[in-house]
């Protein structure tokens, strides 16, 4: 829950973090989600409303996350958006929550337009052509899984706990980003990612090294105490290289871009941002990244784009609905 003042700024932007709930099953459970969301979301409504230091009495528009995402979780906050809209006579506007990871960047930063954004979190792997607020191009996305994705698989692979993304930081670190297995790097000639194949090839190496039982699908590990850490630098290097291609193949293609942008849960990384930072650098373009708390999945980069949504009169009727 997030209170943005076209003014101020942000004033709130407070989350109710899951993850401790759904670690025990490895991955977010739908169901669970929905009921969290549903139990927490009026306690959340009150802290956020108590730190920004206002009533619901001061707030003009409801920006409510209506698309993609879990329906179930995204009805909670639809039907709980539209009925205070409703009670309380206020405008209220759907937001995309892709596109409040594409200008989450934005939120601190003042980004020239236009510029390339790479989005990428656990559903999603994107890069953008930004030519305005509310106004961007998808050039590419991926063919099947997010590269988030790519990260909490593989630590599930290998027993890494959920989700992956930070653990593999982590221990990659300790490797200090050495490329010790060489997984592929998708290239090709066009903007799109592909992070399934990766999957498959860490699976392949870890059996070729006798690390994994395919028929009974447990990591069995083998004499090399710091397997697994090899593993989680190799593939961070690989992802960064996978970025950088893509990034360079876009820049060619869109010359017009006049910035990067690097978004979404997986930005939080911080061997990602600085070798993205430097890639940028090389090519004489400036270079955004989101505070971290705008990052990971937030309420406050959709607070943002309502606000510049309500700003361009582009709000939604009291019968707004999730799109799929
Ligand atoms: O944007 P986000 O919070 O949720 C979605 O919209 O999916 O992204 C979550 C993803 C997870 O896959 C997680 O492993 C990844 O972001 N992630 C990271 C890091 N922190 C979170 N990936 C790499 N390095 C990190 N430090
Ligand atoms: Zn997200």
């Amino acid at each position: 829950m997030a209170i943005y003042d076209t003014t101020l700024g942000m004033q709130a932007n407070l989350l109710f973090s899951q993850t401790a709930i759904h670690q025990a099953y490895g991955g977010v459970v739908p169901e669970l989600a929905s009921r969290y969301h549903l139990e927490k979301i009026q306690g959340v409504l009150n802290d956020a409303l108590t730190k920004a230091q206002v009533t619901l009495d001061d707030i003009d528009v409801i920006g409510i996350t209506n698309r993609p995402g879990l329906p179930g979780a995204l009805l909670v906050g639809v039907c709980f958006g539209k009925t205070i809209a409703w009670a309380k006579n206020k405008r209220i506007i759907g937001i995309d929550h892709l596109e409040g990871h594409a200008f989450s960047a934005n939120i601190d930063n003042n980004i020239p337009f236009p510029f390339l954004c790479i989005t990428a979190s656990g559903g999603h792997t994107s890069l953008y052509l930004v030519h305005d607020f509310g106004v961007y191009e998808t050039i590419g996305s991926t063919l099947d899984d997010a590269a988030g994705e790519a990260f909490d698989k593989i630590a599930k692979l290998v027993n890494l706990g959920y989700p992956g993304g930070p653990v593999v930081e982590k221990l990659a670190a300790s490797q200090e980003f050495v490329d010790f297995f060489k997984y592929p790097r998708t290239h090709g000639q066009t903007l799109d990612f592909s992070f399934s194949g990766l999957k498959t090839a860490v699976l392949y190496d870890l059996v070729k090294r006798g690390a994994y039982d395919m028929p009974t699908k447990t990591y069995l590990g083998n004499d090399d105490p710091d397997l697994k850490a090899k593993i989680a630098s190799s593939l961070l290097v690989c992802i960064k290289d996978i970025f950088e291609q893509k990034l360079a193949l876009a820049l060619k293609k869109h010359p017009e871009a006049r910035a990067i942008s690097f978004v979404g849960g997986v930005s939080c990384n911080k061997y990602l941002r600085k070798a993205l930072g430097e890639f940028s650098a090389r090519r004489g373009m400036q270079f955004f990244v989101p505070a971290p708390q705008y990052c990971t999945d937030n309420a406050g980069m959709i607070a943002y784009v309502a606000h510049y949504k309500a700003q361009q009169g582009l709000f939604d009727d009291i019968d707004l609905d999730l799109v799929r």
